[in-house]
């Protein structure tokens, strides 16, 4: 059996008609870039996170770029958010000017702890970007009540959780202002780059409307030095297209854990995803601990079945962000979980016996 980390040709064959059909939509209208087509997918977009606007983007760093930029966030000041993220989290700071001041994380949800938060805040912290980590809400009432507390602001890396709930709440609504990704392995993946800031806040909408179309809030009239972001209308097409499907395949990858959980338990080697009580994740991935990591990913790797690790090496030790005067062993939690952690496929169309097949082979690893 030849088991892929993400098939998204599986997710394209079952929705073929339906897509070729939004894909020549685009193409006979002749709209390639804005329009209607975008209007339409931000509508519904802000609908399915229960939010008032949602501004399409290019990608998920763009969101968090330009959410940044709305908040006010610059030069001198200083962002808090967790290391164990995809770099994209820190870059987006550092892009702004700002510094990133990391947090360790929890060691069972892998994000960003809560409790010392506080510790970090300086007068020139600004903001704290919480990352919804692998699809599960963090602990937003703690960080609310810290930004309340210091008059923070809160940006949601909602980048791996499309359709997560936080107590009954969608991400998107959880702070002042939200990014998305929409790339191709994503929960909600276009067929390229995409991403949009979503948020209840009237202003801030606006600035990053502003902000993201070159500064212009209309032609020929520059506010501002902005940028060129736009999400293009195929892929607003073919986002929308998705979105009816978005909850449906959400579920099935919900479904895909309590399977693993199942065929994983009484496995004392492998520690398994915690989801907390009140949160609904939406498993972008289902990672473990595994003892022995690095020869259990290369025996699986002999199987034809593929295991990656998100993230191998915390951000806070990449050379990129060495200016930063980070060393190791400042976040133990986080440098142990890169040590330890495996992510293993969970696709939505990933099938029962395929995941019977991967923890059989995990299985036999540890001689069960
Ligand atoms: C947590 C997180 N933040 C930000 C991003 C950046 O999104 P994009 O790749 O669309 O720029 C990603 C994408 O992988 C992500 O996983």
């Amino acid at each position: 059996m030849k088991i892929e980390f993400i098939d998204l040709k599986k997710q394209y064959q079952s929705l073929k008609n339906e897509l070729d059909g939004a894909i020549a939509r685009v193409l006979d209208k002749g709209i390639f870039v804005l329009g209607e087509e975008v209007e339409n997918f931000s509508r519904e977009f802000a609908r399915f996170c229960g939010a008032k606007h949602c501004i399409a983007v290019a990608s998920g760093t763009d969101a968090l770029y330009l959410s940044l930029k709305a908040l006010g966030v610059g030069k001198g000041d200083e962002v808090i958010t967790a290391p164990n993220s995809f770099v994209a989290t820190a870059m987006a700071i550092s892009l702004t000017e700002a510094k990133p001041v990391f947090i360790d994380i929890n060691p069972l949800t892998y994000n960003i702890d809560a409790a010392k938060i506080e510790e970090k805040i300086t007068p020139k912290t600004k903001a704290i970007i919480p990352v919804h980590l692998y699809g599960q809400p963090a602990d937003m009432d703690e960080v609310f009540e810290i930004a309340s507390k210091y008059n923070l602001k809160i940006l949601e890396d909602a980048c791996q959780a499309h359709g997560a709930e936080y107590k009954n709440k969608k991400t998107g609504t959880l702070g002042d202002i939200a990014a998305f990704s929409f790339g191709p392995p994503k929960p909600l993946g276009a067929y390229g780059d995409g991403g949009a800031v979503v948020t209840n806040d009237d202003a801030l909408a606006e600035k990053v409307s502003i902000y993201k179309n070159y500064g212009a809030p209309k032609r020929d009239n520059y506010l501002l030095v902005g940028i060129n972001s736009r999400l293009d209308a195929l892929q607003a097409a073919i986002l929308k297209v998705k979105l009816k499907y978005l909850d449906k395949w959400n579920e099935m990858r919900r479904n895909n854990a309590k399977l693993y959980d199942r065929y994983l338990e009484g496995v004392a080697e492998i520690t398994r995803p915690m989801i907390l009580s009140h949160n609904r994740s939406a498993f972008h991935l289902y990672v473990v601990r595994a003892r022995n990591r690095d020869s259990l990913a290369e025996y699986l790797k002999t199987k034809q079945i593929p295991a990656l690790i998100h993230y191998p090496r915390p951000i806070h030790l990449q050379s990129g962000y060495a200016a930063l005067g980070y060393k190791k062993s400042d976040f133990p939690v986080t440098e142990r979980a890169a040590e330890e952690i495996l992510s293993l496929p969970i696709f939505p169309e990933l099938l029962e016996n395929e995941i019977g097949y991967i923890a059989e082979n995990i299985k036999r690893f540890y001689g069960l």
